[in-house]
């Protein structure tokens, strides 16, 4: 069937007693020599749960994919892995992406394993499946689980996460009842698969496309559409041809690869989060990218996907009717190294060639774009030594150039406490600032950075407010909101520094961000700040806490870098 011996051979045509017992024991679940001699053995990780509704057809596309797999000759086997979902895992599913990377990474490793379809979508299932099939660089195919469909409300287009914030601002200023709201919840999350604004998961999934790690066209269907079960059968054929081609994903992720895949979140209006995820992707793949690089194509290309929330009205679904993300890169081809390969063995340019664009309001002409403002700018200065981003394009523009008299909160408890009070001292030019909320301070970095909006400020009108911390945010979300300050205020950022009162002062054109406090006065707070505590003392928080870097190194952990340790034929530490 293949002319390479396969890996799995290993364990399965050995003349000896290990080989003896691995047959015996497939044969134990029904299986004859048939159905595993001489085929490639695919691994289908599958983060499924029952508490994970963007994968719950998961149970269903499994099948499909395995359908695809035995149709092409191989021998599927499904490897469940931790299935992170984005609304139930407390405090953060960023606290467990990296769990995710090393449990996909040694399920590869460990198991008799020649080729893997990585079944995810859900936010950091998608990077956490590519960090460790990257690692382990075993032939992968990346199975997106899709967008849902669209919410409604009472015959109106409802998104996911943006709705959800703007009607609850709504609700506490008092403009809406009980009753809407309601049908709000009723309605905003009608099918399986992920959200279906550009939300992180939308974002993700395009990246994974664009570097080359699904099949073309694969990460704009919606969930519920027949085409992507379609595409889940059409993975597994292909993961199979993948494993006799030896074709890997260091293969497909050059640095070029990498490129595009920024130049499309870009052109996607896409969540903040993908700077952290591309960044740990293309250092494993041995890549330098960092902030710079997403800065630079943010400069070059505009936001022509109009999807919330960067766009003003139209999700994912719409996108697919539009074209899809391939007519998106047709239009973008200008800004891609066309000649990176994709899991179909052919180059990206070829998988968008033909790629029309059906509505030119969803996918606009670049010269046309969505906003003026670019989807992402990377900010530095004396609160954010080591950067901080934020996403013009969903800002109130009056905030993009701002000085304001500081409001600091210690933690996200402190300012749920704190933020509704009447008698809060705070007007529209105030700069909300909170802390505590980085990868170690978080822990695990939540998505806490649209800080509310003072219930004081919602009556009076005000929909927007400059927001600091060194939190993440939903990419559903928007709102003049500067993100993952580097380095974080648990680890004696600068940010650890402010205090209520200062001035702060943004400048998005010229990518600043500083507090007008002279360096003497930041030096002698600096003497005065008390030690932190790791949040953790047991467990796999413990290890986290020791080994998490920072937001503008991706958030990996340090021991799972490629490179880290000592060189082959060193020995081990
Ligand atoms: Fe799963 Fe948003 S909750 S993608
Ligand atoms: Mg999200």
């Amino acid at each position: 069937m293949t002319k390479r011996p396969l890996r799995s051979a290993r364990w399965f045509d050995t003349d000896d007693l290990r080989g003896f017992g691995h047959r015996s024991r497939l044969m134990q679940m029904g299986y004859s020599l048939d159905d595993w001699n001489g085929r490639p053995v695919i691994a289908i990780v599958n983060t499924w749960s029952d508490i994970n509704p963007c994968h719950a057809h998961f149970r269903a596309r499994i099948e499909d994919v395995k359908r695809g797999v035995l149709q092409a000759g191989g021998f599927p086997l499904e490897l469940p892995a931790i299935s992170l979902s984005e609304n139930f895992v407390k405090p953060t599913t960023m606290l467990y992406r990296n769990l995710l990377a090393m449990e996909t990474e040694e399920l590869l490793r460990s198991h008799p394993i020649d080729g893997a379809v990585l079944m995810g979508g859900c936010d950091k299932t998608t990077p956490g499946l590519i960090l460790g099939a990257i690692s382990m660089d075993l032939p992968a195919i990346f199975m997106p689980a899709g967008p849902m469909l669209r919410g409604n409300l009472r015959g109106e287009v409802l998104g996911s996460g943006s709705d959800a914030w703007k009607y609850w601002d709504e609700r506490r200023a008092g403009t809406i009842g009980d009753e809407e709201w309601q049908a709000v919840e009723a309605g905003i999350a009608r099918s399986y698969g992920h959200c279906m604004t550009m939300g992180t998961a939308s974002t993700m999934t395009a990246i994974a496309e664009a570097m080359g790690l699904t099949l073309p066209g694969a990460s704009s269907i919606p969930a519920a559409d027949a085409n992507h079960i379609r595409m889940a059968s059409e993975s597994g054929r292909r993961i199979v041809e993948m494993v006799n081609e030896d074709l890997r994903p260091t293969a497909i992720l050059s640095r070029n690869a990498f490129e595009n895949a920024i130049a499309v979140a870009m052109a996607m209006g896409c969540s903040t989060n993908a700077v952290i995820h591309l960044i740990a992707m293309a250092r494993r793949a041995g890549h330098d990218v960092g902030l710079d690089d997403f800065e630079a194509a943010s400069r070059r290309v505009p936001v022509i996907a109009n999807v919330r929330p960067s766009g003003d009205h139209y999700l994912m679904e719409d996108f697919y009717y539009a074209g899809g993300l391939r007519a998106l890169m047709n239009r973008l081809r200008g800004f891609l190294h066309a000649d990176t390969i994709t899991v179909s063995g052919r180059s990206l340019a070829e998988s968008y060639a033909n790629a029309e664009v059906f509505k030119d309001d969803v996918i606009r002409p670049l010269d046309n774009p969505v906003s003026s403002e670019p989807a992402m700018a990377v900010l530095y200065g004396n609160l954010a030594p080591d950067g901080c981003v934020m996403k013009p394009s969903a800002a109130d523009p009056r905030l993009l150039k701002h000085a304001g008299p500081a409001l600091v909160f210690d933690s996200y408890a402190e300012l749920k406490q704190g933020i509704d009070d009447p008698d809060l001292d705070v007007t529209a030019d105030t700069v909300l600032v909170m802390r505590g909320a980085g990868p170690q301070g978080g822990p695990g970095m939540p998505e806490w950075g649209m800080l509310p909006i003072p219930k004081k400020l919602l009556k009076m009108g005000v929909r927007d407010l400059l927001r600091i911390s060194d939190a993440r945010m939903s990419g559903t979300s928007y709102g003049a909101c500067v993100l993952h300050v580097s380095p974080e205020a648990h680890v004696g950022g600068p940010l650890a520094l402010v205090k209520t009162g200062d001035v702060i002062e943004v400048d998005v054109a010229s990518r600043r961000i500083d507090m007008r406090v002279s360096q003497d006065e930041l030096d002698s707070r600096r003497a005065a700040l008390p030690a932190t505590q790791p949040r953790f003392g047991r467990g796999y928080g413990w290890m986290f806490s020791r080994h998490i870097m920072q937001a503008h190194e991706g958030c990996d952990f340090d021991f799972l870098q490629t490179g880290f340790g000592p060189a082959p034929g060193e020995p081990a530490i």
